[in-house]
């Protein structure tokens, strides 16, 4: 054994002297819970013998949990990004040594393990105590049979990701929390508190706590179980008492209903929690002592007028967040995602949804604690991403296990207000939607908590056709507005709009000429930043505004999503490595959409943002477009000191005239039985349209102009994806001779979805336009909702929604210098922004969000690492090689930029700028603390340096309670 190892021990001696010397102070019946999170040595790959009490496993690396042994890397450039690139794929071995005092014999001892990536299989000395599948549940194993009082004990797992199915990356390891609870032989069960309020009004609250108290010993255990409930101030306000007898060897539910006057209900503004404390007595002794917070509210799902909190329609303002952090990977951090309700909570955000799949509970512990409700989600699909390998187990079986634990965990928040069971599932096959599995799958949930609605987030219409989803309370459905078949079918279920937007774009990049579709993606593998683009699916975030303001039956929206995620990085599968679709970025660096949802969701706090960065040394003399996001209703742009307008929300600019509209027009045929004739096409009126009269290509359509006209640019609005639709458009200046200026072809791609519309930039002079068409697919007939012939360029009326949510001066002439936006709401001044003309990086500069650390070994720092010029200017285009040096009592956890194409390592002291900004993460170590010291260099660059303070005092510490 080297001396490291033997530090080790020694560490681990200390945590153990100190568990068990608590556990003596206390009364002996007292149960603890301590975190079994340190001292673990890991070793990648099959390990013959590992389980064993005696395996040497002196070389393997020493780790704290959370740990994800895949985010260290190295990223596979070759492999496809759907899962990030990085290699999750495989074995692993956990192992750690600690000694349990003797005092605490008889006792029995519980390894609770918030979540494992994936099929984890725990030995406690030597025997398998316990093991389980899906990745993301969490559950408890029973060490008790298994451990030695008073001697060493050892705790190996394995764990096994291979047959783990993903859409997105899953991590690796051993990524959550794990407690070690030790409790008398008769206790309170595992989630064995469940307290719910019924009857809730200002003036009272019935609450009901139900525990369910097992006896491990061999007698039957006369039992006195005391209630008490703490009031948000940690004030007794009620309590309750009951006796009973628990057999041997079996567990009692024990219920108790108190009244509680004047309730301080949770909500979303002021989110107060309640605290049920129940104490067992055996013969007059205390025996186990629990506790669980939960909250006082009422809310319902209405089918015509959303959600109600308490009484009162709330819009959810929702995003779906997957569970990684960026650089650290699917490691759970709580202050990890403390940071990131905080962004949410700051751009509007009042609600989560879990996707796909249950989180860490300290997610749900913030949630409740910050005021945000919740969609849970159990899974994805119901395969392999939900471990079910091969469709085995069963899905009755296996469903009722996962849900179970899924449900009893967290059913104490009052933060959550929608069971999901699952997301985009399929019909029928053998792990898709029927009707008898929607119904088992959403009963199951009913059996552990009728108290919440239960859903799924659903996306194929024609499944609303048939009674599918009828045993479910509410439905999410995904884009493109696929809730109206439901809606029509089932007025009276509520609907939510479980997943909008999928807008895309990277933090910093800006690409001129504007997109003038919504899949017009730059060829630089980054999407633009002007926030016009989406998934061919899915739809910019303006779309989806004016959609919740039209639809108020609709709960509220969950954007996908609000932050970037390893994985899923469309629409360059292929090529990156993380996702464009967040609104702030993978390290938490807000995009410009940060602040369009800002503006727009929190109408009354002041946001000001100008787009794009104001360095185009290219572009002097020419166009670059300037947007202004705010909730002011109008502003006013001066470039170096000269007024470029006021522009004001709902006033779109005059569109150049379409020579087209309203001139005589014909077709080869017409299904004139419906209407559908071909004066339809050009009138302007984008909800009729001209059809031809059957379903075979060789149809056509035309227009007379009425005499030659100068053409530059085409519109055709299609009633379904111009993906459909292959064609010949011809000219003719006199209707005998015609030239064709445009060939297209129908295509597959994308599987789903795409634009309605298509642009032809065209450079012609004629007064017939006729469109013949040659070739028609997935039941697509010859068709146009609009035809429209443009003298130059004009924008697609996709883009006309972005006139009523930001403010655009498409028309700006780039000088470097200074760029300002005065915003006005109501006629007064609320505030401005600037943008200036950067020089050369001349300095870093160091921002950390917090100097208040935590020595806990889990508390987190976040470093923005910026370059700005000499003038102290920050610098858009910045893209150097930042080097850090870090003393004290941290390390450095992660580092990051934002680049969905970087594949530099997370793991590493140094990181280049991505658009002028870097992300450091610093762990801090436990310990006593100090002062930690961060450096910054890079060549050229005034170095930067700071410091932040790290404590045992809880004073940055991480407050979960639970
Ligand atoms: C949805 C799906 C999400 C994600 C998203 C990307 O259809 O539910 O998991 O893949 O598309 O747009």
């Amino acid at each position: 054994m080297g001396p490291r190892r033997n530090a080790v021990r020694v560490i681990a001696i200390i945590m153990v002297l100190v568990i068990t010397s608590q556990a003596r102070a206390a009364d002996t019946s007292d149960r603890r819970a301590v975190s079994f999170n340190g001292d673990w040595r890991f070793a990648k790959g099959s390990q013959p013998g590992a389980e064993k009490p005696d395996f040497d496993d002196s070389q393997w690396q020493v780790v704290r949990l959370p740990h994800d042994w895949a985010i260290s890397g190295p990223f596979n450039p070759s492999e496809n990004g759907y899962a990030g690139k990085l290699p999750w794929k495989g074995e692993g071995w956990y192992r750690k040594t600690f000694t349990l005092d003797s005092a605490h014999s008889g006792r029995r001892v519980y390894l609770d393990f918030d979540g494992v990536m994936a099929f984890p299989k725990v030995y406690v000395n030597g025997q398998l105590a316990g093991q389980w599948d899906y990745g993301y549940m969490s559950f408890r194993v029973d060490a008790t049979p298994f451990i030695k009082f008073g001697s060493t004990n050892v705790v190996a797992v394995h764990v096994d990701t291979r047959n783990h199915g993903t859409r997105w990356y899953p991590g690796a390891g051993i990524y959550r929390k794990v407690t070690m609870t030790i409790c008398g032989p008769v206790h309170v069960a595992h989630w064995g508190i469940f307290a719910t309020a019924s009857d809730v009004s200002k003036d009272s609250a019935m609450v009901r706590v139900r525990s369910t108290i097992e006896n491990h010993r061999d007698t039957d255990a006369r039992i006195a179980v005391t209630t008490i409930l703490l009031n948000p101030d940690g004030k007794p306000v009620a309590r309750g008492g009951k006796t009973d007898v628990v057999p041997a060897g079996s567990s009692r539910d024990v219920e108790q209903s108190v009244a509680i006057t004047d309730p301080q209900r949770w909500d979303i503004d002021n989110p107060k929690l309640y605290t049920a404390r129940v104490i067992i007595h055996v013969d007059g002794k205390v025996v186990d002592t629990d506790a669980t917070s939960f909250g006082i509210r009422t809310f319902e799902f209405t089918a015509n007028d959303g959600f109600h909190l308490n009484g009162r329609r709330v819009q959810l303002h929702g995003v779906c967040l997957h569970h990684d952090q960026g650089p650290l990977g699917a490691a759970f951090y709580p202050r990890a995602m403390e940071r990131q309700l905080e962004i949410m909570r700051d751009m509007g955000v009042n609600a989560i949804r879990t996707s796909h799949n249950p989180p860490a509970p300290e997610l749900l512990d913030l949630c409740d604690r910050m005021g945000f409700v919740v969609w849970d989600e159990a899974f994805d699909k119901w395969d392999g991403t939900a471990d079910r390998v091969r469709g085995e187990p069963p899905l009755e079986q296996y469903g009722e296990k996962q849900l179970r634990n899924f449900v009893m965990r967290d059913r104490n928040h009052p933060s959550i207000v929608v069971w999901s069971i699952g997301n985009e599932l399929g019909g029928g096959g053998r792990d898709g939607v029927t009707p008898e599995r929607v119904k088992f799958m959403s009963d199951f949930v009913r059996q552990y908590d009728p108290t919440r609605p239960v859903g799924m987030a659903c996306h194929i219409p024609a499944l609303a056709e048939q009674p599918n989803f009828d045993a479910l309370d509410l439905t999410g459905w995904n884009y493109g507005r696929r809730y109206a078949t439901y809606r029509q079918r089932y007025p009276d279920k509520p609907i939510i709009y479980s997943e909008s937007a999928s807008a895309l774009s990277t933090r910093g990049f800006y690409e001129l000429p504007l997109p003038n579709r919504k899949n017009d993606y730059s060829r630089q593998l980054q999407v633009d930043s002007y926030d016009l683009n989406a998934a061919d699916w899915s739809d910019i975030a303006d779309a989806e505004f004016k959609l919740m303001q039209d639809d108020r039956f609709v709960a509220g929206e969950f954007v996908w999503t609000g932050f970037d995620y390893l994985g899923e990085p469309t629409p360059f599968s292929q090529e990156a490595k993380s996702s464009y679709f967040g609104i702030v970025d993978l390290c938490g660096i807000p995009k410009d959409r940060f602040y369009l949802y800002r503006s727009y969701w929190r109408p009354e706090t002041t946001s000001v943002h100008i787009l794009p960065h104001w360095n185009w040394p290219d572009r002097v003399g020419r166009n670059v477009p300037v947007f202004v996001y705010t909730n002011g209703d109008s502003a006013e742009l001066f470039l170096n000191g000269k007024s470029l307008g006021r522009r004001t929300k709902g006033e779109p600019p005059a569109r150049p005239t379409n020579f087209a509209q309203g001139k005589p027009a014909g077709a080869g045929s017409e299904e004139s039985g419906k209407g559908n004739l071909s004066a339809h096409a050009n009138d302007g009126d984008i909800a009729t349209r001209w059809c031809a009269g059957t379903a075979d290509a060789g149809q056509w359509w035309q227009v007379d102009l009425g005499e030659v006209r100068p053409l530059r640019y085409l519109a055709i609005d299609f009633e379904r994806e111009e993906k459909n639709y292959g064609y010949q458009i011809k000219v003719s200046t006199d209707a005998s001779t015609w030239q064709t200026i445009v060939t297209k072809s129908t295509s597959n791609s994308p599987r789903w979805g795409g634009p309605t519309q298509v642009f032809h930039d065209v450079d012609t002079k004629a007064r017939y336009v006729r469109i013949e068409f040659t070739q028609l697919q997935n039941g697509a007939w010859a068709s146009i909702k609009e035809f429209a012939a443009y003298p130059e360029k004009a924008e697609s009326s996709y883009y006309a929604p972005t006139y009523t949510y930001r403010l655009r001066w498409n028309d700006v002439l780039y000088e470097p210098g200074e760029l300002r936006a005065v915003a006005y709401k109501d006629g007064k001044q609320i505030g401005e922004a600037v943008r200036r003309t950067a020089g050369n990086p001349a300095a870093i500069r160091l921002t950390p969000d917090r100097k208040e650390l935590a020595a806990t070994g889990e508390d987190l720092c976040y470093v923005l690492v910026e370059a700005l010029d000499e003038k102290g200017t920050l610098c858009p285009l910045a893209d150097n090689l930042i080097r850090f040096k870090v003393d004290g009592p941290a390390e450095i956890a992660g580092v990051g930029n934002g680049n969905p194409l970087s594949l530099e390592p997370f793991q590493a002291d140094f990181r280049k700028l991505f658009f002028g900004k870097a992300m450091l993460i610093l762990r801090t170590k436990e310990g006593p603390g100090g002062k930690i010291r961060i450096a910054a260099e890079s060549d050229g660059l005034t170095p930067a340096e700071i410091t932040v303070q790290c404590s045992r005092q809880p004073g940055g510490k991480v407050q979960v309670t639970r």
